[in-house]
């Protein structure tokens, strides 16, 4: 077995664990923090089940993105609905057998490639372009965007330019999830493509990009419109007024 597929293989465990230990330390820390006042952002339903349909419409559309920019939403929109074929598309490599509906996406996720990088390269011009948002851009939201589209380009150049052996990819990739190492081909661009994804997948849980999982955490978001139906205490403030003499 040469050096590189070690090292890969290394460097996969390390970064998976290093994502599933901190997304769960995130999240656990997002469901312990208190949120003591009623703020759905108005007008919001009034009813658990209209905020589970609102929950609904934000992750699938992104409304509120929708009714505050247009450009952004156009390009953010179009970044993630391609993230999610291009990710399906992936599937291929973690499964045997291939399921139908992963056969099915395959020719969609291709080309969502090329409008994954659109979408980021729109995402990446805003923050050049729109006065007020280039100054308050930090260095990480940059490197978090030029990230990605690293790894959207040397996909597509994998994929259109310099092919590596795919069905070595997989059985390298299964043989992590199993324990039984297999060799990965020694392809530069392949290195680079994979070296980029570890990262992505180590720093998600530090980065921005936990935004994800803490949209269902937002208050804004979450909470009913329900202050004169049912008083609303948070669990410390509960707590506290039971303590109460
Ligand atoms: C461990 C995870 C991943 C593996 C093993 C992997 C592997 C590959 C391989 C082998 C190709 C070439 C496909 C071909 O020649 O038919 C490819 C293409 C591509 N990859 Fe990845 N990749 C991974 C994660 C990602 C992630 C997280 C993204 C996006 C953020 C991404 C974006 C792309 C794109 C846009 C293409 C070109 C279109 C396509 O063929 O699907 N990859 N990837």
């Amino acid at each position: 077995m040469g050096a590189a597929t070690i090292l890969f293989a290394l460097v996969f465990y390390a970064a998976t664990l290093l994502c599933v230990a901190g997304l769960a330390w995130r999240i656990a820390d997002y469901a312990r923090t208190p949120a003591p006042l009623k703020i759905p952002t108005t007008p919001a339903p009034t009813t658990m089940g209209g905020v589970v349909l609102r929950m609904a419409r934000e992750v699938a559309l992104f409304e509120s993105l929708f009714k505050s920019s247009l450009w952004t939403w156009l390009f953010g929109w179009m970044f993630h609905v391609a993230l999610a074929l291009v990710l399906a598309r992936h599937l291929r490599y973690f499964i045997e057998p291939v399921w139908f509906w992963v056969t099915f996406i395959q020719p969609f996720g291709m080309y969502a490639g090329f409008a994954l990088v659109a979408g980021l390269g729109g995402l990446w011009a805003r923050r050049f372009l729109v006065d007020r948002v280039r100054y308050i851009s930090t260095p990480s939201d940059h490197l978090m965007l030029v990230l990605l589209l690293a790894i959207g380009i040397s996909g597509l150049a994998l994929r259109f330019l310099a092919h590596t052996d795919i069905v070595a990819v997989k059985a390298f990739f299964l043989g992590l999830i199993y324990f039984d190492w297999q060799p990965l081909p020694a392809h530069p661009g392949l290195y680079v493509h994979l070296g980029l994804v570890a990262l992505l997948i180590a720093i998600f849980p530090y980065s921005k990009l936990l935004h994800a999982p803490g949209v269902f955490f937002s208050p804004t978001r979450n909470q009913a419109d329900n202050p004169r139906e049912a008083r609303h205490l948070s669990a410390w403030a509960a707590a506290l007024e039971k303590a109460k003499p």
